[in-house]
């Protein structure tokens, strides 16, 4: 069985997009792949985080991957701060990097952008060859990612594919898998933009924990053409687009499927369908997740999934550290 890997960082709410363009695709993946699914903890204080929110966020989100389906069985699921290995190649590859790689970085660039050296962490511009690290160690042959992280899942086949070459065959080189259009969520006030945790503008995101009443009326207020024709059109229609790959997704049904069952309804209807499926949807997952985080659930699960976790990085680590001649 191939291998699949990816993670989420802790940092901002949890999203009706990270639902559709991330973890939907873990769930659907875990049958086909042997799955590790970590939370990116390390990644998360690249930029300052409250202390206890970063914890409650931690733990939300393993909660969540549970409440979405993700099925400890399938998938080994686990925090990244708990496998020290992940520093000890993360290290090896930031010295198998090129300071003219990491500046090429698009990411680190947007991030970075108008803000003075003593605002930006170290942490912050590494952070590239700590991703490579979490996915080579465990032999990943695909990364499903969202678009914005496929130049460094790009990196880490090159610094990955480097590594061999100099040492000998060590790493898989991996594959990015990124979401199609329809797979894609975008901002309900502003459609050409993604749907995202950080956004600034609140109507325009739905958070997985949020009040579904409160979700179903941003739907209701998400911004729209004037045609009243529910068709699909990503260039021209992107509002009402969004909300039809929002029903899709939801309710199970092609875009075609959607197209045919309110040909011959007005955008109104069509939004309080989107509304009633949207807030159907969160008030079932928030029963899930509100039974999974007051048991004893998350814990069981993340000890298992470090120790999987851990065995294998050992392994690699020692190969790595032979290879390079760190020992004896
Ligand atoms: N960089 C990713 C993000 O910000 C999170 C991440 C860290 C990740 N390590 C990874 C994703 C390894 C996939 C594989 O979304």
């Amino acid at each position: 069985m191939k291998r699949l890997l990816s993670g989420i960082k802790p940092t901002g709410e949890l999203t009706l997009g990270n639902y559709v363009g991330a973890i939907r695709q873990f769930v659907d993946m875990q049958k086909d792949y042997e799955s590790f699914i970590f939370v990116a903890n390390l990644h998360a204080i690249t930029v300052y985080n409250d202390k206890e929110e970063l914890q409650k966020r931690t733990r939300d989100l393993v909660a969540i991957y549970l409440a979405c389906g993700l099925d400890p069985e399938k998938t080994t699921i686990f925090l990244q701060s708990e496998n020290n290995y992940h520093n000890n190649l993360g290290w090896v590859l930031e010295c198998n990097t090129y300071i003219g790689e990491l500046n090429r970085m698009t990411q680190f660039k947007d991030k970075s952008k108008n803000k003075s050296e003593n605002a930006i962490t170290c942490g912050l511009y590494t952070y590239p060859t700590l991703m490579a690290a979490d996915i080579i160690m465990y032999d990943a042959d695909v990364v499903p990612v969202g678009i914005d992280q496929k130049q460094h899942v790009e990196l880490t086949r090159d610094i990955a594919q480097r590594f061999n070459k100099r040492y000998g065959d060590t790493f898989v080189i991996p594959q990015p898998i990124i979401p199609e259009t329809g797979e894609k969520i975008y901002d309900l006030q502003n459609p050409t933009k993604k749907m995202s945790k950080t956004e600034e503008n609140p109507k325009g995101c739905i958070a997985l924990l949020e009040n579904p009443a409160s979700a179903a009326k941003k739907i209701m207020g998400a911004v729209t053409d004037s045609d009243n024709k529910v068709i699909f059109d990503q260039e021209n229609k992107p509002g009402i687009s969004n909300l039809m790959t929002i029903y899709s997704v939801l309710a199970k049904k092609t875009i075609k499927e959607v197209e045919m069952e309110f040909k011959d309804s007005n955008y109104g209807t069509f939004k309080k369908a989107v509304a009633d499926c949207v807030s159907k949807f969160l008030t079932d997952l928030q029963q899930k997740y509100n039974d999974i985080i007051n048991s004893g659930t998350v814990d069981k699960v993340l000890d298992d999934g470090i120790k999987k976790a851990r065995e294998i990085a050992q392994a690699k680590v020692a190969e790595v550290y032979q290879k390079v001649g760190l020992s004896r």
